[in-house]
């Protein structure tokens, strides 16, 4: 355990937004030269679609029969899918999406999942880095910066590292044939700043 993995797709780092390691502003996804519309800075909700943050699907609904089991997570925004827009005004807002062997699965966290897909905050309650990396020998998320790890089978839950709280986890659903978000946040999202307060919503 600890021994951090080669990852087989990593983020293009300009486009983590804020960068890896954040200093406590919600930074703007878009553009730090913009200012991000009201409507992209609210939380995930209910009936929220999700599509992807990056690539050349970005922006594209996600499918329920989309990923395979036990791979790397991938990034994730929610969207409205009433008005199209999309809730990436702050990196508060970054889903990471997973599919799990259900067989593995807490029953809590299947009752959050739909189709073995399970989604979480994608933002490590340590100092605040992009939960990047996956560690596919032991089947957990792996924070980039110091090693925290994550347990996408039970609550995203700390395994390992000094992540200070779990991941806060996102009710989905199916909304015809797609990832659909059927409730807000459960726990806490951000992260712990050194010497100060908790940040985050
Ligand atoms: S920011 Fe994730 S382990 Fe430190």
């Amino acid at each position: 355990m600890g021994t951090k993995q080669k990852n087989e797709r990593t983020l293009p780092r300009r486009d983590v937004l804020g960068g890896l390691c954040v200093t406590g502003l919600a930074v703007p996804v878009a553009s730090t030269s913009q200012i991000p519309d009201e409507a992209s800075l609210i939380p995930p909700k209910e009936n929220d679609v999700l599509v992807h943050s990056f690539g050349d699907d970005s922006g594209k609904v996600i499918r329920i029969d989309e990923l395979a089991a036990d791979t790397k997570q991938i990034f994730a925004w929610a969207m409205d899918p009433l008005s199209g827009n999309v809730r990436n005004g702050t990196r508060l807002n970054q889903v990471v999406l997973i599919r799990v062997d259900v067989s593995r699965m807490s029953e809590a966290t299947a009752s959050k999942s739909i189709n073995g897909l399970v989604a979480y905050s994608g933002v490590c309650s340590h100092t605040g880095c992009d939960v990047t990396d996956w560690n596919s020998e032991f089947l957990r998320f792996q924070c980039p910066c110091h090693e925290s790890q994550f347990d996408p089978a039970d609550g995203a839950r700390v395994v390992g590292g000094p992540a200070p709280w779990q991941l806060a986890a996102l009710p989905l659903k199916e909304i015809e044939g797609n990832v659909g978000v059927a409730g807000e946040f459960e726990g806490r999202v951000g992260f712990q700043q050194p010497g100060l307060s908790p940040f985050g919503i």
